[in-house]
């Protein structure tokens, strides 16, 4: 019998099948579980695990429906002959297989709507490179050294001019700190909190990439629903958790925009039980409906908010800048404890940063990105709406670089993924998102349709492509 040896911990608030179901799920995505290997029977697990036929069988049931494995009747079940490397991507997992598995994948995908790309070609490659070079200098010696444990003044001043300006923030330089990328600054953050606190209230679908920082810190995760407009904040009240990470800007992944309403209830919360929000605005840069809402940040004058952005979205993923803005408390707190942490962004980026935001470059790159996203996310709509009509239902389309598309087919999630990709078009999964399944209302697959990196004449080709698999 195939041996499966899952660390559980009977201690953890993670229930065992869960812990089982993603061991296995691992496993497979890992590819040391093959396709079309047999899974022990369910009385056979149980008795080798020590663990209740009804723990395994669930397990095996959430496998079943995401498509990990397969039932082929009285002979028993199998690992799915799931094509992993799409999945692999999004589940944010890596192994020694995952760049030659890429590159033979890649050459099949025609039209890559995927999670976390964006424009490549609209990238300004000479002007960057010029001030990199100019910045690499024997005058500029200062940039081979050690900087401030906070990033460079100079760049931190400008990053709070621009957050002020285009996003409505009230920070001055010092409350800054410069990360390489969000789960870096979160993991930051997370040193300075869970002194002080042991959970941690989340959006649930949410951002699995913050998640498991948090988890990895050993916080409880507290899954919170959501409404039409956003987290639900009597879900949040009930909780008793007094620490909340969400993305009112563009909600990751399900894509509402917290209206300013709900945003002051969330800040009267905070206040109420003497709580911290964080804030984590990744894309707030794109907006395509209604007014810009100011972020949370702008609208506290308590003290309660934890703002985070990063350049993943707005400059390029590469680049690894993330921003963490810290109210006053936590500052302290953040400068008597941790300032021993060196900056990780290296100087030399820093200044190319500076420089480029200092002569214009930066507001005219947003600027050129607003338009050509704006210009890609009406021809993904418009195609839609005419490729695949009543089939599906678009979600969260006010703003950001990514839809959701609930699709009314009989297909697994897996399997319209799968489909797609057979005919060469890259999406990407939601079911990840969730943490508690009774929280999605969504009984039909929902797929995840990033539409920044791929070229706006490509888009209407990929959505008949995806009429074709599906329908
Ligand atoms: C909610 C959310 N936050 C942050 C990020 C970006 O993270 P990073 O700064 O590590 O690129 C993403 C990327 O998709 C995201 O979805």
């Amino acid at each position: 019998m195939l041996e499966l040896s899952p660390k559980l911990d009977t201690n953890s608030s993670i229930p065992l099948y869960v812990q089982i179901y993603e061991y296995i799920k691992n496993e497979i995505l890992l590819n040391r579980l093959a396709p079309g290997t047999k899974l022990p029977s369910i009385r056979a697990l149980s008795s080798y695990l020590v663990l209740s036929k009804n723990t395994i069988n669930t397990a095996y049931q959430q496998l079943l429906s995401e498509g990990y494995i397969k039932s082929n009747g009285t002979a028993g079940l199998f690992v799915e002959d799931i094509n992993n490397s799409f999945l692999m991507a999004d589940s944010e997992l890596s192994n020694k297989n995952y760049t030659s598995s890429t590159s033979k994948i890649s050459k099949k995908i025609q039209y890559d709507f995927s999670n976390g790309q964006i424009d490549l070609d609209n990238f300004p490659y000479n002007s960057f490179k010029s001030i990199l070079t100019q910045c690499i200098n024997i005058s500029n010696k200062e940039i081979l050294s050690y900087g401030d444990h906070q990033g460079d003044y100079s760049l931190l001043n400008k990053i709070s001019q621009y957050l002020h300006q285009s996003r409505g923030l009230i920070c001055s330089p010092e409350q800054i700190i410069l990360g390489s990328g969000t789960q870096q600054s979160l993991s930051l953050l997370s040193l300075i909190l869970k002194k002080y606190y042991s959970s941690i209230a989340f959006e649930d679908p949410g951002y699995i990439g913050a998640r498991a920082v948090f988890e990895h810190h050993n916080f409880k995760i507290e899954p919170i629903p959501l409404e039409d407009d956003g987290i639900s904040i009597k879900s949040l009240y009930e909780s008793n958790t007094r620490v909340v990470y969400v993305t009112p800007s563009h909600q990751f992944p399900a894509g509402m925009v917290m209206p300013i309403s709900k945003r002051l209830k969330l800040l009267q919360w905070a206040e109420e039980v003497d709580g911290l929000i964080i804030e984590d605005d990744y894309d707030g840069e794109f907006r395509y409906k209604g007014k810009p809402i100011p972020a949370l940040q702008g609208l506290d004058s308590n003290n309660r908010v934890i703002y985070l952005g990063t350049l993943s979205k707005s400059l390029m993923p590469s680049i690894r800048i993330s921003y963490l803005i810290l109210p006053q408390k936590l500052l302290n707190l953040y400068k008597n404890h941790l300032f021993i942490y060196e900056q990780p962004v290296p100087r030399l980026i820093q200044k190319t940063l500076e420089i480029f935001m200092e002569k214009g470059y930066w507001d005219k790159h947003i600027r050129r990105c607003r338009v050509l996203y704006k210009k890609k996310h009406e021809t993904l709509i418009h195609a839609i709406k005419e490729i695949l009509s009543d089939n599906v239902k678009i979600i969260g389309e006010e703003s950001g670089l990514h839809i959701l598309l609930q699709v009314k087919s009989q297909f697994t999630e897996s399997e319209l993924i799968k489909k797609a990709l057979d005919n060469g078009v890259k999406v990407s999964p939601t079911s990840i998102y969730w943490l508690n399944k009774t929280h999605t209302t969504m009984d039909l697959p929902v797929i995840f349709i990033g539409f920044a990196g791929i070229k706006t004449d490509l888009i209407y080709d990929g959505i008949k492509k995806l009429r074709d698999a599906w329908f």
